[in-house]
């Protein structure tokens, strides 16, 4: 069974309720949204194998470490987007993946209208990047599409779930792993997270 990890740090709670706070506008919203993502994705890639690679500094020889797996980063669009950047400035070499999945506003059930994976994804680690965890719907139909192009380790990383769409994704995904900053209390009746901080696309591309 894939592990839900609460991913805990002092400096991630202090932006988790800066980006939660309706009073925080859309430049703050995004600088402690990229700090948020830099810590879970830190904790997301803690047991990532590395082989040793032997350099030189300018004083001597020595054997350093370099990451022995490919990374893909997938963020679901639009929303995902928001984490990309800090997880890509972080690991430098990894490849990227997209898929745009959008939810019905009266039904709450996503559509997928855009995909493009990259090759080989068999061979290394794939980190989808969804920053709501909701009912779960977006992430499931993520990662089902991923594997049917031949992922076979993925793991999410997301700012806020619902405990609703962590069952979903347990139930549908159980190898998978998730790395959140929260697990809030409950979905309300139009499935947005409560407390959660509202509409994460609409405030980070100010889109209100
Ligand atoms: C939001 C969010 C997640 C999804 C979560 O995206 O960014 O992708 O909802 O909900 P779920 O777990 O119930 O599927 P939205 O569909 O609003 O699109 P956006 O990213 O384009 O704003
Ligand atoms: N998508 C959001 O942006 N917020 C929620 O609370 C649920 C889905």
């Amino acid at each position: 069974m894939g592990k839900i990890n609460v991913v805990e740090h002092p400096l991630l709670k202090n932006s988790l309720t800066i980006i939660r706070s309706k009073e925080t506008a859309i430049n703050e919203f995004r600088r402690h949204t990229a700090i948020v993502s830099q810590i879970i994705i830190t904790e997301a890639t803690k047991q990532i194998p590395l082989r040793e690679k032997e350099i030189e500094t300018p004083l001597n020889q020595m054997l350093g470490h370099e990451l022995k797996t490919p990374i893909v980063f997938v963020p679901v669009l639009r929303a995902g987007i928001s984490m990309l950047f800090p997880a890509i400035n972080f690991i430098s070499p990894s490849a990227v993946g997209f898929i745009g999945l959008e939810r019905d506003e009266q039904t709450a059930i996503a559509h997928e209208y855009y995909q493009k994976f990259p090759k080989n994804l068999d061979a290394g680690i794939v980190i989808v990047l969804d920053p709501m965890l909701a009912t779960g719907g977006s992430i499931s139909d993520t990662i089902s599409a991923l594997k049917r192009k031949g992922a076979n380790t993925i793991v999410v990383a997301c700012i806020v779930s619902a405990p609703e769409g962590l069952e979903v994704l347990q139930k549908r995904h159980p190898d998978v792993n998730i790395f959140t900053a929260a697990i809030d209390s409950h979905l309300n009746e139009s499935k947005y997270i409560v407390p959660g901080l509202g509409d994460y696309g609409d405030r980070y591309f100010g889109t209100q």
